[in-house]
This record gives C-alpha cells, sequence and structure tokens, in this order.
C-alpha cells in the first residue's frame, strides 16, 4: 500500500522532528519542517524559523509572515494552496545567518518534501533559498527573474525574490518584493 503526499510529508516532518544532524536542536523549541498543501503547485521556500515560528512549529507566522500573507493576497494567492518551508528546520539561534553545515545536513529534508510535492513553481525568499538553486548567484542581480531549471528530474520554474524580513526593513526592498508579486501573479495567471 503507498503512502498519499500527506502522509509521506507527515513521515518528513517526524524525521525533521528527530533530527540530531547538527546542533540547532538543543537550543529550538519546536522544529518547523514546513506546511501547507501537500499538492501545491507553488512552493515557498524562505532561510529558517524565527522566533514565533520556533514556538509554533510553523513557518512564516511572525512579522515577516504577516508581510508574505499581504504579498500573496494581492496576488489572490490564498495561503492554503500553496506549501511554505524554509532551507533550515530549526531556528538558529539569534536569528543568525544558516551555517554552511547547517545548510548541508537540513537541506536532504527540503529535497524530499520538493519531491513528493512536485511543484511547479517555487518562490526563493532571500538569498539563502537563492542560492540552493543557484550558488554563487547573487539575489540583488536576478530577483524577480523567471528562472525555468530541471532539477532533480523536476521541471520548475524558479523566481527569486528578497526575503520579506529585508522588505519589513527597506523601503526599497518593499517595492522591490511588491513588484516582484505582481510578475509572480502575472506568470501564474498565463501558465
Ligand atoms: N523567516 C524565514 O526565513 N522563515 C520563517 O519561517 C520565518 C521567518
Amino acid at each position: 500500500m503507498s503512502l498519499t503526499k500527506d502522509q509521506q510529508l507527515e513521515y518528513i516532518s517526524h524525521l525533521v522532528g528527530e533530527c540530531k544532524k547538527c546542533d540547532l536542536y538543543k537550543t529550538a523549541t519546536n522544529s518547523v519542517p514546513g506546511h501547507g498543501n501537500s499538492n501545491a503547485k507553488i512552493v515557498f521556500i524562505g532561510e529558517a524559523p524565527g522566533a514565533q515560528e520556533d514556538q509554533q512549529g510553523l513557518p512564516f507566522v511572525g512579522n515577516s509572515g504577516k508581510l508574505l500573507d499581504k504579498l500573496l493576497s494581492t496576488i489572490s494567492v490564498p495561503r492554503t494552496d500553496v506549501f511554505i518551508c524554509n532551507i533550515l528546520k530549526h531556528r538558529p539561534p539569534e536569528n543568525r545567518d544558516p551555517l554552511p553545515n547547517e545548510i548541508k545536513v537540513c537541506t536532504p529534508y527540503l529535497k524530499a518534501q520538493l519531491k513528493i510535492i512536485k511543484p511547479k513553481i517555487i518562490i526563493t525568499l532571500g538569498k539563502f533559498a537563492m542560492n540552493y538553486f543557484f550558488p554563487g548567484e547573487s539575489i540583488s542581480k536576478i530577483r524577480g527573474q523567471v528562472r525555468k531549471i530541471i532539477w532533480q528530474e523536476l521541471p520548475l520554474t524558479i523566481i527569486p525574490v528578497y526575503h520579506p524580513s529585508a522588505g519589513l526593513r527597506n523601503g526599497a526592498m518593499l517595492k522591490s518584493l511588491q513588484e516582484d508579486f505582481l510578475s509572480i501573479g502575472k506568470f501564474i495567471k498565463d501558465n
């Protein structure tokens, strides 16, 4: 008997909850494997859980999440239609940047999630998620670009945008995010 997509994702979440491959589980309250629709056409990938996410075990529920919700509403995409997750599944202390080894040991979970969901479109939020697909590239240069790639035998359209937390700190970046979401909305309508 084969498992449903929801059951497969639940199994990944269980593995994440037990994970001790790096030290982040020691300081985290909860793991934040990701949340959303297992049949999503669109997956959003952020950087790592923050304080609110760590408390609730859910991605993008703090201030960045509120901005993400607003941006989603401007393109009439309900959060229940998408899947949202992060590069790291446990919160780094003081929200510091993910370390290379943390990314290395944690991203197999992301890879497994994407292979289960098989989305058509991935929106990367910030540089760490962008660099997972495009190592060495610069977010300020490629944000807003629509890039079609074959990744792990999956045909994907990747659209990198700034991280919502950058939009909360900087008006110019917020404007870029709003513009990029309008392009995302148009791309979704046309595809
Ligand atoms: N920032 C992220 O990158 N991910 C979250 O889940 C919340 C804030």
